[in-house]
């Protein structure tokens, strides 16, 4: 589980990075949306990326199924222990959300963008700006993409900290303060997304 999540969290750091860019330079960001399209080395980024998501998303379920039974009658009084934070008591919920959210942004992005180019579909696109312009200048879409975000933020916030949990790098000292770089990092990670979607929103105002 903490390898299938760290392997989440460096697609997110390149992810948010190459979004970023999408801040100061339209063209940059569409040289790297057609350098990720249907190349050979995109394609298999994105085999790899999928198995990644599926391995994480079958270990999570497992995982939860195994607390679940492990629990038995006393799931309801864990539940409410209130050493355990929203977050880790939630993180399958949450995982389902941002899966929900994935759902969405798929058929926003790279539907339109690499299976259609891949597939020979009408309409589409390379030019990763074009979409991003057109999709955040909608309120809708900018409200579901922040929710998915606030989702994305409580996954992260614990996340981050079981993956040195679960791969044995975690001890009594550095838990605190791992805990507070989870945190740093989520909300890092999280508000560079956001501020791409703010920024086309809100440019999408003033044109
Ligand atoms: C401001 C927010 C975001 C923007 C503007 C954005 C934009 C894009 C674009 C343009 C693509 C298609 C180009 C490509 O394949 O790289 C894409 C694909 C993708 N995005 Fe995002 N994204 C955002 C946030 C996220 C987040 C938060 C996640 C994960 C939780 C995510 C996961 C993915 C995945 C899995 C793909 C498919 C990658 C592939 O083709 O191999 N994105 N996104």
């Amino acid at each position: 589980m903490g390898i299938t999540g760290l392997f989440m969290i460096l697609f997110l750091l390149f992810h948010m990075s190459m979004n970023l860019v999408a801040v100061f330079s339209a063209e940059g960001y569409d040289m790297i949306c057609e350098f990720l399209g249907v190349n050979w080395y995109a394609l298999i980024g994105t085999m790899v990326l999928a198995l990644g998501f599926l391995l994480h998303i079958l270990y999570a379920s497992v995982l939860t199924l195994q607390n679940i039974r492990a629990r038995g009658k006393q799931r309801y009084a864990m539940s409410r222990n209130k050493g355990v934070d929203f977050a880790s008591r939630n993180m399958f919920v949450l995982g389902l959300i941002v899966l929900g959210g994935l759902g969405l942004h798929l058929a926003n992005f790279w539907y339109k963008m690499q299976l259609s180019e891949l597939l020979h579909l009408p309409g589409a696109e390379t030019h990763g700006s074009v979409l991003i312009r057109e999709l955040f200048s909608h309120i809708g879409y900018v409200i579901a993409y922040l929710v998915w975000f606030g989702a994305l933020w409580f996954h992260l916030t614990h996340g981050f900290w079981s993956m040195f949990q679960s791969t044995g790098l975690n001890n009594s000292v550095w838990s605190g303060r791992l805990k507070c770089l989870s945190n740093i990092f989520a909300t890092f990670v999280c508000l560079c997304f956001a501020l791409v979607v703010v920024y086309y929103y809100a440019i999408s105002l003033c044109a």
